[in-house]
């Protein structure tokens, strides 16, 4: 009897899980959120640099399936290796359907940013690496506004509305970004406007914190200011995802995320923009309404430390090559008393401010690695790597170019830099993983 039971509870789990999320709400879920989550910056670059390496190096059954290569494959995946649907996390977009240039310029639309005007300063972004505020325009939209560093003008910005739009067209869920204009003079603060201060603790909003916040960015040479708007996504926030675990309070999170092909296949497309941020806390669950139900949908958010991007300043040359806390690295500068020389240091920087640093003839399409290890990426095998460059193989010279044009570099050099370099990232990647040799501007067909 027990047996029996075992075994039906065994069949409706793996019905479930066949069925894919939509089925598995209707089949009596509650629909209520999930509760709101966070994880510390601290903590999770803390877990990711030093626990968590410790657990896998210490993992027998990860050891003995390394030694048998036999990988663990993602378990999401139908009969023809592909993302069985629907998903919260990703949809088949560039590779899979058309997708025309113009459309990767409006991504998840409606690509217009806010309305000219007064805005309403809502809260300043006084917490964090990068100052910002948020606003509300004069339809009534808000929006998160970013900036560049003083001495990367258009860098930031720029990596932010590029890099989200091509990851819209890869199929990722992602904010409305784009670059916007303003004086000084269009912000009005709003009456419950505010501010965290250094101990934590909320306050009204003035105009000399404003200020303050302004005087840390770039500012145009007429006095204008340049920033990135990102749209403020619909839905009830939840906080960001993991890429390894469940949310076990969503009766529709079945598949451990490290497990999930899209997040284990997005490794090659981060690679090719140099997605080196790619972390938890950059990504954001929202509790939505669609199509007469209500769910979590899952987004990556914050893409300013991509391209030749960190955000506060340019990029490092070891970016991509090396993780923060990289214990091969150590190890080889230890038995070689410093004297091993990396890759890197035979790359040239374009010198191009608003680039950052990314290049393309030293870009290893093999051993790209983010700022630190990615647990969904760690998972990656050759299926989700192939499954991931193919989509990357699918943009073509337009798309590409359309992203970039987003950016609206003020330096005709930049664009057919960025341009040039996603094509030779793309070319390598693709020579690599996929059996056909690329041309430079011919896209491969999935
Ligand atoms: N488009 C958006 N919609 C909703 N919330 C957003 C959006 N963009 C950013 N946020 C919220 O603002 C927070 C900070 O945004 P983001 O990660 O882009 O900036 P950041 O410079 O990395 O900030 P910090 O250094 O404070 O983390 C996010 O964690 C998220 O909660
Ligand atoms: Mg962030």
């Amino acid at each position: 009897m027990i047996h029996r039971i075992g075994a039906a509870c065994t069949f409706a789990w793996c019905v479930t899980i066949a069925l894919g999320p939509s089925t598995a709400q209707s089949a009596g879920s509650r629909h209520v959120p999930p509760r709101t989550t966070d994880i510390s910056y601290y903590y999770d670059l803390a877990d990711n640099s030093v626990f968590r390496p410790i657990t896998r190096v210490t993992d027998p059954a990860l050891g003995i399936r390394k030694l048998m290569r036999h990988p663990r494959q993602a378990l999401n995946v139908d009969e023809h290796d592909q993302v069985r649907l629907p998903s919260t996390w990703w949809q088949p977009r560039l590779g899979y359907r058309t997708v025309t240039p113009q459309q990767i310029k409006t991504g998840p639309g409606p690509g217009t940013g806010p309305v000219a005007g007064r805005w309403k300063v809502t809260r300043a972004k006084t917490q964090g690496v990068t100052p910002g505020f948020f606003i509300k325009d004069q339809a009534g939209e808000s929006f998160i506004i970013k900036f560049d560093p003083p001495r990367q003008a258009e860098m930031a910005t720029a990596a932010d509305v590029v890099a989200s739009h091509l990851f819209w067209a890869a199929g990722y869920n992602v904010p409305d970004n784009s670059i916007v204009r303003f004086q000084r003079e269009d912000l009005d603060i709003a009456t419950d406007g505010t501010f965290t201060d250094e101990l934590g603790r909320k306050q009204p909003l003035t105009q000399e914190v404003l200020d303050r916040v302004l005087s840390r960015v770039a500012q145009n040479v007429d006095g204008s200011y340049r920033g990135m708007a990102s749209r403020l996504l619909k839905g009830k926030p939840l906080g960001p995802f993991e890429y390894r675990g469940r949310r076990t309070d969503d009766p529709e999170d079945l598949v451990p995320h490290e497990h999930r092909r899209e997040l284990r296949g997005m490794w090659p497309i981060c690679a090719w923009v140099n997605h080196a941020d790619c972390r938890g806390p950059n990504s954001l669950d929202l509790w939505v309404t669609a199509g007469g139900r209500s769910f979590v949908r899952h987004h990556l958010i914050d893409f300013g430390s991509c391209l030749g991007s960190a955000a506060v300043a340019a990029r490092s040359p070891q970016t991509g090559s090396e993780y923060f806390v990289d214990y091969g690295v150590i190890a080889r500068s230890l038995l070689t008393l410093g004297l091993a020389r990396s890759g890197w240091e035979e790359t040239v920087d374009p010198e191009l401010p608003s680039i950052g640093f990314i290049e393309g003839f030293d870009f290893d399409p093999g051993s790209w690695r983010p700022d630190y290890p990615n647990p969904a990426f760690d998972e990656r095998t050759t299926r989700d790597i192939v499954w991931g460059t193919r989509i990357v193989a699918a943009f073509t010279e337009e798309h590409i170019r359309a992203a970039v044009e987003l950016a609206h570099y003020t330096d005709p050099r930049a664009t057919e830099y960025l341009v040039q370099v996603l094509i030779q990232r793309r070319n390598l990647l693709m020579s690599r993983w996929l059996s056909t040799t690329p041309t430079a501007t011919a896209p491969f067909e999935p």
